[in-house]
């Protein structure tokens, strides 16, 4: 294949819908999968069937390097892009989110994401250029209380993508991820929350937080896809959308225990 491809898993929602719909606006040939099989045929009809389309849970191993074989001989072999961006968000105290819902949370977003990689490697070793991207969040700027697993899991991908933007460069392929800040996307209506073991609705933070112009304002989807395209043709490993979350991760480096008191000051509010 001469067109540029590229593979997005959780892409029939928010931001990899998005990342979808622009890589194909440019002329790629776009693979989406997702669990989501509705989602997956609306995305589907809006690219006007020029894409590849699978039902894969990024959990299970042996279907996404399935996955891969299929979208490797419709592709010509050929992955510019992976987008690993598949991710849930589980809300509530460690001790008071019933266990397989922590567990589910580092299941989809992080063996997730190794399940990709791994499934996808052969693809991105024999394209020149090729771009191993993940998605991990500001959550992982600083450990997020309230949302103890999500953070680490997300922490966990941006070290695994500094130890793979090494490894890749074997092949002259290259490894980064995005950490955006609050996207506005179904993940607040569809994450969970748990108070005490029960379950509570998402506070729609999108819609709370219009009014910030911060580092904590509200973005459109459409602000991380064009991110993963800015990634692709730049050479950074770490990306922010919006671009000052960086500061966090900085502020964190000089002095991890002013943003702890800080936090725990906040909660006994
Ligand atoms: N929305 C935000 O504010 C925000 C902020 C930082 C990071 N993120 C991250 O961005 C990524 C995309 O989230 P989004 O905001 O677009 O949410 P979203 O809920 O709109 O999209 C996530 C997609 O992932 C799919 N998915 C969930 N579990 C899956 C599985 N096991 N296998 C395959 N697909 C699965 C869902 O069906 C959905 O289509 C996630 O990794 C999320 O953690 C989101």
């Amino acid at each position: 294949m001469t067109r540029q491809t590229i593979f997005i898993t959780g892409a029939a929602s928010g931001i990899g819908r998005a990342t979808a719909l622009q890589f194909h606006a440019r002329g790629w040939f776009v693979g989406a999968a997702d669990v989501d099989l509705a989602g997956l045929e609306s995305l589907k009809a809006d690219l006007q069937d020029d894409c590849f389309t699978a039902f894969l849970d990024v959990t299970d191993k042996p279907a996404f390097d399935q996955v891969m074989i299929d979208f490797g001989a419709i592709a010509g072999q050929r992955l510019d892009i992976l987008f690993n961006n598949a991710g849930i968000a589980v809300f509530g105290f460690l001790d008071e989110v019933p266990f397989e819902k922590t567990l589910a949370t580092v299941n989809v977003n992080l063996i997730g994401v190794l399940n990709g990689i791994h499934a996808s490697i052969h693809l991105l070793k024999q394209t020149p250029n090729a771009l191993c991207f993940t998605t991990s969040s500001s959550a992982a700027c600083f450990g997020t209380p309230g949302m103890a697993t999500y953070g680490a899991t997300k922490v966990a991908v941006k070290g695994l993508t500094e130890a793979m933007s090494v490894e890749l460069a074997r092949f002259g392929a290259r490894a980064a991820d995005v950490s955006p800040g609050i996207i506005d996307t179904p993940l607040w209506q569809t994450g969970s929350r748990f108070v005490r073991g029960e379950s509570r609705p998402v506070p729609n933070i999108p819609s709370l937080n219009h009014k910030r112009e911060d580092a904590g304002r509200t973005l459109p989807a459409d602000a991380v896809a064009e991110c993963v395209w800015d990634a692709y043709i730049g050479e950074k490993l770490h990306w922010y959308v919006p671009p000052e979350v960086v500061e966090r991760d900085k502020e964190k480096a000089l002095n991890p225990e002013k943003l702890r008191d800080e936090l725990i000051a906040q909660q006994k509010k």
